[in-house]
């Protein structure tokens, strides 16, 4: 199966008939080369200013209607020993592109988060070779960096003033300096096409992806495509149950947007192939303001209710939670 063709995953995608098959083929895979632990990674969204201009994205510099903020760094650290002390060996610092994290102020943050022995995951956009080492060097783990689309004529029009060879430049980097690379696609881009997604999948597994996430478009009412439909839950279940067939041992999340079209969505990806999630474990008073999309879910819960209501759900499907930091296979000894 890890060498599907491109013709049987169209037709895979295009074939309704095939979806139960093909999520129960996915959770035996993911039993059988990642077992039954789910690790929990703790996502803290430090900043909500971008200076790009993502069709699809709330958080594009053009969204006048958002209320924007900053975490300080000495605040990004306080919340960071509040997440380990609750138990997460991961954690995920995400921000929109804004510049007031130089070099130098992400390395300090991430110097300091290390001294928790925590993996770290950055999810920060593009930067440069020079920036990239730098995290690297101060003991960043891992970066998630979604190609988002592999179709280079719709990846320009959904990206203005960016462009897709700087996308893969990025990727080559990450991959060049030994991180673990995280990339992944939005599912139901208007004007994408199933060969398209068929084209995603294959790339994952040419780059030698570590991690894969997989999301449902969600169209956002500040942003140019507000009146677009949403992308489809099953569509974007089939390409990440795909992938865990073809990419066999690396970490998938179950994604929030996914929850966001389907209200038990994290589980139903957990039993089709994922074995990753991410909690929010930023406070409150920021959540409601990383509207990337509309119907984010999470936004009035806690930290601490987060950790508690997923831990039970997952544990509820039989599955565990793990202990370690939930390195992908190849990078732990
Ligand atoms: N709907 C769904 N996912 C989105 N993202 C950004 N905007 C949207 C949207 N409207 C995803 C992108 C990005 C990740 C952080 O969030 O894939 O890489
Ligand atoms: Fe946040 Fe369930 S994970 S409330």
């Amino acid at each position: 199966m890890e060498n599907l063709s491109r013709e049987k995953i169209i037709e895979i995608l295009k074939d309704e008939s095939q979806n139960d098959w093909l999520f129960s083929l996915a959770d035996e895979v993911r039993k059988k080369y990642v077992g039954d632990e789910v690790h929990l990674r703790g996502l803290i969204e430090f900043s909500n200013i971008c200076k790009r201009t993502c069709k699809y994205c709330g958080l594009r510099c053009e969204n006048k209607n958002l209320e924007r903020y900053r975490i300080s760094p000495e605040d990004m650290i306080l919340y960071a020993q509040k997440a380990v002390e609750m138990g997460y060996k991961t954690l995920v610092l995400q921000s929109g592109e804004d510049e007031f994290y130089s070099r130098d102020v992400m390395c300090k943050i991430i110097e300091q988060i290390k001294n928790f022995d925590v993996a770290i995951t950055l999810g920060i956009g593009e930067k440069s070779y020079e920036d990239y080492k730098a995290y690297k060097d101060v003991g960043a783990d891992r970066f998630l960096l979604r190609i988002e689309t592999t179709d280079r004529n719709l990846y320009e029009k959904m990206h203005p003033n960016m462009s897709f060879d700087n996308r893969l430049r990025c990727l080559k980097d990450l991959k060049t300096l030994g991180y673990e690379v995280g990339t992944g696609c939005l599912v139901g881009l208007p004007g994408q096409t199933v060969e398209s997604l068929a084209d995603d999948i294959l790339f994952f597994k040419e780059i030698g992806a570590d991690m894969i996430g997989v999301g449902p478009f969600i169209s956002h009412p500040q942003t140019p495509l507000k009146d677009s439909d949403n992308g489809s839950f099953i569509l974007a279940l089939k390409v990440m149950a795909l992938v865990r067939i073809l990419l066999k041992d690396i970490n998938i999340p179950a994604t929030t947007a996914m929850e966001t079209l389907n209200p038990n969505g994290r589980i139903i990806a957990l039993q089709s192939g994922a074995n990753v999630v991410m909690p929010n474990v930023t406070t409150t008073e920021y959540r409601a303001k990383y509207e990337i999309y509309p119907g984010k879910i999470c936004i009035n819960e806690n930290p601490s209710q987060c950790r508690g209501c997923i831990e039970a759900k997952i544990k509820a499907i039989g599955r565990t939670i793990s202990t370690d930091k939930g390195f992908h296979k190849k990078f732990q000894d």
